[in-house]
């Protein structure tokens, strides 16, 4: 790769041993991608489990692991961050601490980690949707971002860049300044590779799940292109983009008319032909509820709504769902949202109609990465909590709207 004086510096040790490191590690990352050279990074989301200097949290790990992490945390040493950074989730939530059992020293440790990340200079977001509190990045804008559902939200919804980043690559970028040029940051990689036809009405967010889920699955690590996708919401733009990340390991998708960069099939294709057509029907889509459905006998004890985490317009529905209802005893229900969401949520008085329902309005985590509620029969509107609340929680999973989830929430068995 071809170097600047100060990154050669910065590679020769001469800003220390931790800038070093990331430098060594951003120059094996570009050879291996073969990048040329580096470019300014403007935007970057941290992985919430590493953070300044590694820095990683658990919460349901092992005493050894934990202590493992414990003492990363103390020998790290800080950085301040060359661009604007923001946390992506972490493993543990604070809310309702005493209710959920939460132990004094997982709470200081969780503290600890906040003091480290705000003196670095990391926004503290704890979320895995950072673009619902007023992280948007504008079109063409460089960014480094973890979290693949919001990698494709922003690439393709917004049309900035950002390649699919590790927590490594991200921590490196934010304390470099820099990212190695390669993939979706160079305007010629973004051209569409496959199209995908929508023949069948895309009704609500979670349809948008499902046309994503089955693109995922043909796209692998190429770019879809819809035609005959109607303009879509941000709760069905989240959807979508975490679906395609969770079946495939799509980067972006286009939608044609829709999407920033796709005005045209032109424009999508950058004037190539598609390497190959599908077609998303109702048969498609039936295909990918019963893949993802595992129960079967109606029972379920866990909700889980918010995945990608819940907009404030997410909240409202199941507020005004469950106003002045009870949720079955024997399920577990959560509503998973960035906290700056959560307080206005607050304000507007929907948690207040969650809690009194019988459910939790929760932040800063989610059950797939804070590894908890394992092996339970989980109902969800997200394809992604879907598929790895079995893949990694060994849950069963009834998959529905949002609507369908709190009614069978009340009634306490799935409803079909
Ligand atoms: Fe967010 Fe967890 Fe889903 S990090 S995208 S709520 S699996």
């Amino acid at each position: 790769m071809e170097l600047t004086r100060e990154q050669e510096d910065i590679l020769n040790g001469h800003e220390g041993p931790l800038m070093q490191k990331y430098m060594q590690q951003m120059v094996r990352w570009g050879k291996a991608m073969n990048a040329r050279r580096f470019i300014p990074v403007e935007n970057v989301h941290v992985s919430g489990i590493s953070a300044p200097g590694h820095m990683v949290i658990g919460m349901n790990d092992s005493d050894k692991v934990m202590e493992g992490m414990k003492r990363q945390i103390r020998e790290s040493t800080s950085f301040k961050v060359k661009a604007p950074t923001f946390t992506h989730v972490a493993r543990i939530t604070m809310n309702y601490a005493e209710q959920r059992g939460l132990e004094a020293d997982q709470m200081a440790f969780q503290l600890e980690v906040i003091e480290r990340a705000r003196k670095a200079g990391i926004v503290l977001t704890w979320s895995c949707a950072p673009y619902l509190v007023g992280v948007v990045p504008g079109k063409g804008q460089i960014c480094a971002w973890t979290e693949s559902s919001a990698v494709v939200y922003i690439n393709s919804v917004l049309g900035a860049r950002s390649t699919r980043n590790g927590q490594e690559s991200a921590v490196a970028a934010a304390a470099l300044g820099v990212v190695p040029e390669f993939g979706v940051l160079k305007t010629e990689e973004r051209a569409g590779d496959i199209l995908i036809s929508i023949e069948t009405e895309l009704k609500d967010s979670l349809d948008f799940g499902l046309a994503g889920y089955f693109a995922g699955e043909v796209a692998g690590i190429q770019i879809p292109v819809f035609e005959g996708m109607a303009p879509f919401s941000l709760e069905s733009a989240k959807q979508i983009s975490a679906a395609l990340a969770t079946s495939g390991g799509v980067t972006m998708f286009h939608a044609i008319g829709v999407t920033p960069e796709a005005g045209t099939w032109n424009d999508a294709f950058q004037g190539k032909s598609p390497k190959a057509r599908y077609v998303f029907d109702d048969k498609a889509k039936k295909a990918v509820v019963d893949k993802l459905t595992t129960v079967r006998d109606g029972v379920i004890d866990h909700v889980m709504i918010g995945c990608p985490h819940a907009s404030l317009e997410e909240i409202r529905l199941v507020a005004e769902l469950l106003d002045g209802k009870k949720i079955d005893s024997n399920i577990k229900f959560e509503v998973w949202t960035p906290r700056a969401i959560r307080s206005n949520a607050e304000d507007m008085g929907y948690v207040k109609i969650i809690e009194e329902a019988g459910g939790m309005v929760l932040s800063d985590s989610c059950p797939a990465i804070s590894r908890i509620s394992q092996g339970r029969a989980m109902a969800t509107h997200s394809c992604k909590q879907a598929h790895y609340s079995q893949q990694l929680l060994g849950n069963r999973v009834a998959l529905g709207t949002i609507e369908q989830i709190v009614v069978s929430a009340i009634k306490g068995r799935w409803l079909s």
